[in-house]
């Protein structure tokens, strides 16, 4: 790999490897992608103070989520077709997490599925869950998840309808992908994701083919999950998830106070400050943006996570300081996939603790557990 000092050199990389309608698939928003560009350049926004002259010696990342031990407060975020960013994708991400001693999310739109992730890694992961129609079907994947001893289930709940990403519809995006000639020209460019794809039997989304009702091959499922995520999910049927989970539930896609406050009330153990990564409502704050109105809120009652955006240690050790108990990276590690497999993960993780390790410093602390509000010298998104 060539020499890597940040997320941006395994995005340029990850570029160049993935086939296009993958990379655009992580690489993208909804409709004008001004959420998904704000989620980033809104961390920007808020300046940290410089300390000096401060013990710096022996200092810890070490801290937990949910009550759950984590090397740094960091998780592996949910994504969909991971697998499609390189071969066994969600396997490979599950180890470098495991490694790194975070927490990986597999996503009930990914191509390994949760008993063959189970399999090969020997960390427990986190599961994510659509809501669909098909009751039957979500139930089972509960069970599922239980079977797996998946140690959280984080359930999603801004994606009842899909958001429009304009890239997807013009790349035409299916997993694996249609044999058309533009696909044809592209992936002969890229001879590395073949031959791994060639050798894998992990190929399409494996969660779900096989085991939802009349999904049998990948034509009928794409139009079987547009038709399926359910556009009625209440906080009823939060209950009801949550009482056939029975273990530690997260409730990920809270952007308002009104439904954070909503959430602490289902008694779920944390939410997810979340716009989906930008990819649903374009127009939407940015989830570091609506953090600081959501822990007013709730932080005194559940623990608040966040993700979107986050592509440094920096962007990490902003979000702990404005109440954060952790944060989840989608895309970061999707880079760091597609760049390399398993070490490129490796490598994101790698990259952003050292962030988060120097920042902390140079902001005068040693234990990222004593970071808090005291850090910041600027923030535009403060509650008033
Ligand atoms: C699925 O989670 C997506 O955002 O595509």
């Amino acid at each position: 790999m060539p020499v890597i000092t940040c997320v941006e050199d395994l995005r340029r990389l990850a570029k160049r490897r993935v086939p296009k309608m993958f990379y655009d698939y992580a690489d993208s928003g909804a409709w004008t992608e001004s959420t998904y560009r704000a989620n980033e350049t809104d961390f920007g926004r808020i300046k940290l103070r410089q300390r000096v002259a401060v013990d710096m010696r022996d200092r810890t990342l070490a801290s937990t989520m949910i009550g759950i031990p984590v090397a740094m407060p960091l998780a592996l975020a949910p994504t969909g077709l991971t697998g499609m960013q390189h071969a066994d994708g969600e396997i490979l991400a599950a180890r470098a997490a495991a490694k790194a001693g975070v927490p990986f999310t597999l996503s009930t739109m990914s191509i390994c599925s949760i008993e063959d992730v189970a399999e090969n890694t020997n960390a427990p992961f986190w599961f994510q869950l659509y809501v669909m129609r098909d009751k039957v079907f979500v139930e089972r994947l509960i069970d599922r998840a239980k079977a797996a001893q998946c140690s959280a289930l984080v359930l999603t709940l801004d994606l009842q309808i899909l958001g429009q990403r304009h890239k997807d519809i013009r790349n035409g995006l299916t997993a694996p992908p249609r044999m058309t000639v533009p696909n044809i020209i592209n992936l002969a460019t890229k001879p590395r994701w073949c031959l791994d794809m060639l050798r894998t039997k992990r190929r399409t989304f494996r969660n779900i083919a096989g085991h939802a009702e009349g999904v049998t091959d990948l034509s009928s499922l794409s139009a079987w999950t547009a038709e399926q995520f359910d556009p009625a999910l209440s906080w009823d049927d939060v209950k009801r998830i949550k009482d056939r989970w029975g273990g530690k539930l997260i409730l990920k896609g809270i952007l308002d106070a009104e439904d954070a406050v909503k959430a602490a009330e289902s008694g779920a153990d944390a939410i997810i400050v979340s716009n989906h990564g930008g990819r649903q409502l374009d127009g939407a704050l940015s989830s570091i943006a609506a953090l600081p109105a959501i822990v007013a809120a709730v932080g005194d009652r559940i623990e608040v996570l966040m993700d979107g955006g986050v592509r440094s240690g920096q962007d990490v050790i902003k979000a702990v300081a404005l109440g954060a108990r952790g944060v989840f990276i989608g895309r970061a590690f999707l880079y760091g996939l597609g760049a390399g497999g398993e070490a490129g993960v490796t490598k994101t993780l790698e990259v952003i603790r050292k962030e988060l390790d120097i920042t902390m410093a140079l902001c005068g602390l040693r234990d990222i557990q004593r970071v808090d509000g005291n850090i910041i010298a600027e923030n535009p998104f403060a509650v008033r």
